[in-house]
């Protein structure tokens, strides 16, 4: 299992390039199952879930070829035939988001077979919400030996209203929608970029969807999809995540390749604490050398503070000046990073959603334990500033959705480097007889 090891201290200073959205390619990719003919997604980040999302599509029997060397950030999906419609436990359990191939795959097969993805470390994560909206659309949907299995002949369009604010049933049921006959409208949805981007893909695959990005979407039917190519949007919560670093270890950093656009919560909240940043059309620039105010922020969908920089927010306010009250609205768990600041010296009272932290207090390294994806990259921003050398197990938390994040922090002059087997050696050939 990889660990880090982070020596803290040192400012980050130069240029670092964000990858593409994750949380966009992970649905983009899914769309390709709503066409026999091929999609090419470009500015597809390295990361685990892609990976996972490939074995996925895979394993029901598209061809998913995933670019290498200069075309590396590239993927081409062909989808031509599904002999096999199902998400296995075994890679469902590995990454819920494998529940966004429900809809499409109800859509273009007329049936699917999708593992429940049960729990994570950040909450219970049900997927209610995406049955109930497909049940809507008129599929049969029932559930035995923890698999959902859903049919319909031909999804009929419908008017749906998402009790909560769901970014993936709402990814769900938009890739759904776009094959049903007749116009569905979906209301009280996702206003994510991810979203949005989700949409310009499935119109550009000949979709007829108006609203993306608001709370109203309305989608009129079509009988089929055909192929296209598209660039994915930049990844706004890694670049968030590198805007803190740089502001931490009072660096001077331009976070080159993002776009500004999807930040206005997290930069609005960061000149408060007393970050300065200066905005281009796709770079953000961080000058952290201010000392920093304690500031409060509520976790909300967007464009409120996003509950995916809440953990990294956490790492900054125990070093500003006062107490900072964070309250996790989105998820019923997601404070296992506070435990491990505070063996790094934070002083983090956890009030039910609520965490209350006392600043500024320096940290010193230690041995801590990634728990999930964004508490992983929260530890090693406390790192980048603490007292010694921090070691950081259970990195591949963070592999899931950093592309090469100690590659890009030793770019810009952090010290941190990755110690275990990255991938396990293979079990010694048997002695020949
Ligand atoms: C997406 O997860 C993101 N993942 C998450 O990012 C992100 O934290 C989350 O949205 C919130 O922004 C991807 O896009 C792949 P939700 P998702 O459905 O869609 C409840 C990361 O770190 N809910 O918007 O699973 C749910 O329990 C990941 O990159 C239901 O009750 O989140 C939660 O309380 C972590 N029933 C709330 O809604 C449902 O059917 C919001 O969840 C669905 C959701």
């Amino acid at each position: 299992m990889d660990k880090f090891v982070i020596r803290g201290g040192d400012p980050l200073l130069g240029t670092v390039r964000v990858s593409g959205a994750k949380n966009a390619a992970l649905p983009c990719m899914a769309a390709a199952l709503l066409t026999d003919e091929p999609v090419i997604l470009e500015n597809i980040p390295q990361v685990r879930d892609i990976q996972t999302t490939r074995n996925l599509l895979a394993a029901m029997g598209a061809d998913v070829e995933l670019g290498y060397g200069r075309a590396q950030h590239r993927t081409t999906l062909h989808c031509k035939t599904l002999a096999a419609p199902e998400a296995s436990y075994e890679l469902v359990k590995t990454m819920r988001a494998s529940t966004l191939v429900l809809g499409p795959l109800v859509a273009r097969c007329g049936r699917a077979r999708v593992s429940l993805p049960g729990g994570c470390a950040i909450g219970a994560r049900p997927i209610d919400l995406h049955i109930k909206g497909l049940e809507q659309l008129g599929a049969k949907i029932t559930q035995d030996h923890g698999y959902i299995e859903a049919a319909a002949d031909r999804l009929k369009g419908a008017e749906i209203v998402f009790d909560k604010i769901t970014v993936t049933g709402t990814e769900d049921l938009l890739m759904a929608a776009t094959l049903a006959e007749g116009e569905t409208i979906l209301q009280n949805c996702a206003r994510e970029p991810e979203v949005a981007d989700l949409a310009d893909l499935l119109n550009k695959m000949g979709a007829h969807i108006h609203g993306a990005g608001t709370p109203t979407i309305r989608v009129k039917g079509v009988s089929q999809l055909k192929g296209a190519k598209h660039r994915i949007i930049p990844d706004r919560i890694e670049a968030g995540t590198f805007i803190i670093a740089a502001a931490m270890t009072g660096g001077d950093l331009n976070v080159a390749g993002c776009d500004p656009s999807h930040l206005g919560a997290l930069l609005s909240k960061l000149h408060e604490v007393g970050v300065k940043t200066k905005s281009s059309a796709d770079s953000v620039r961080v000058m952290g050398d201010n000392p920093f105010t304690a500031s409060d922020i509520t976790t909300e969908e967007y464009p409120g503070f996003p509950t995916d920089m809440q953990a990294q927010f956490m790492a900054l306010a125990t070093q500003a000046e006062g107490t900072s009250i964070i309250t996790e609205n989105i998820f019923e768990n997601r404070f296992m990073h506070a435990q491990e600041l505070v063996r790094m010296g934070a002083n983090i009272k956890i009030e039910g959603r609520r965490a209350v932290v006392r600043g500024k207090t320096p940290l010193s390294a230690a041995a801590v334990l990634a728990s999930d994806l964004r508490a992983s990259a929260s530890l090693v921003l406390a790192a980048l500033v603490a007292d010694g050398e921090t070691i950081i197990d259970r990195v591949y938390h963070i592999d899931r959705g950093y592309e090469h994040i100690e590659e890009k922090l030793r770019g810009v002059g952090a010290q941190i480097r990755r110690i275990g087997e990255m991938f396990p050696k293979k079990a010694a050939a048997p002695a020949r007889a």
